[in-house]
């Protein structure tokens, strides 16, 4: 046993990918982030683990708020496109081809393609090795539904060995 990153995060289980919302003036970013969980219930709080040179992370941090989206396997392509590295005041909606559609409560915008969109507003971050911990509370949750529940298929991102990008299989 040792502790690489292959042997840590090669053997990790896939991670769901959301898409994450922010604004630097008018300029709409968006870029996808696998490394997040809940952190609270009551309240509502979610953290994403950030390198400090992301433009999303300065985002949040000036502006105070975003948006985490949850793409599903039809928006695969595009969520990689919105990975590609450019520069802060270019859009990745347009970059990517995704359409931003207004939020209720915070000034970054949703992600139409996607099912879920939560609305967040920046509460503390933490230094965490090399990543931020960026913490935010969750004020608005809109959730596109099938009418018999809500519709997850969320994409899976694997950082082993096989496939890059999974989804959910049969109920065990
Ligand atoms: C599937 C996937 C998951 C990612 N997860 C993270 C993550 O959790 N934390 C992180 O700092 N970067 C992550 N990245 C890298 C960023 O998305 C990428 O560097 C992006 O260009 C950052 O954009 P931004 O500078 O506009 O924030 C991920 C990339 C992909 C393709």
């Amino acid at each position: 046993m040792g502790t690489s990153p292959v042997q840590f995060l090669g053997t990790y289980p896939p991670m769901p990918v959301v898409l994450v919302s922010t604004l630097y003036g008018d300029v709409k970013n968006v870029a996808p982030y696998a490394w997040h969980m809940p952190i609270s219930i009551d309240p509502p709080l979610l953290g994403i683990a950030m390198r400090k040179s992301r433009d999303t992370y300065k985002n949040i941090l000036e502006q105070g708020e975003f948006v985490v989206a949850v793409p599903g396997p039809d928006v695969l392509e595009r969520m990689e496109r919105t990975a590609e590295s450019l520069p802060r005041d270019r859009s990745e909606f347009e970059h990517a081809g995704l359409t931003p559609s207004p939020s209720k409560l915070v000034g970054p915008f949703h992600v139409k393609e996607c099912p879920v969109n939560m609305e967040c507003r920046f509460e503390w971050e933490k230094e965490a090795g090399d990543h931020q911990v960026v913490v935010g509370r969750v004020v608005h949750v809109d959730v596109v539904s099938d009418g018999e529940g809500h519709v997850h298929d969320p994409i899976y991102h694997s950082m082993g060995t096989g496939a890059q990008y999974l989804r959910l299989g049969k109920a065990l």
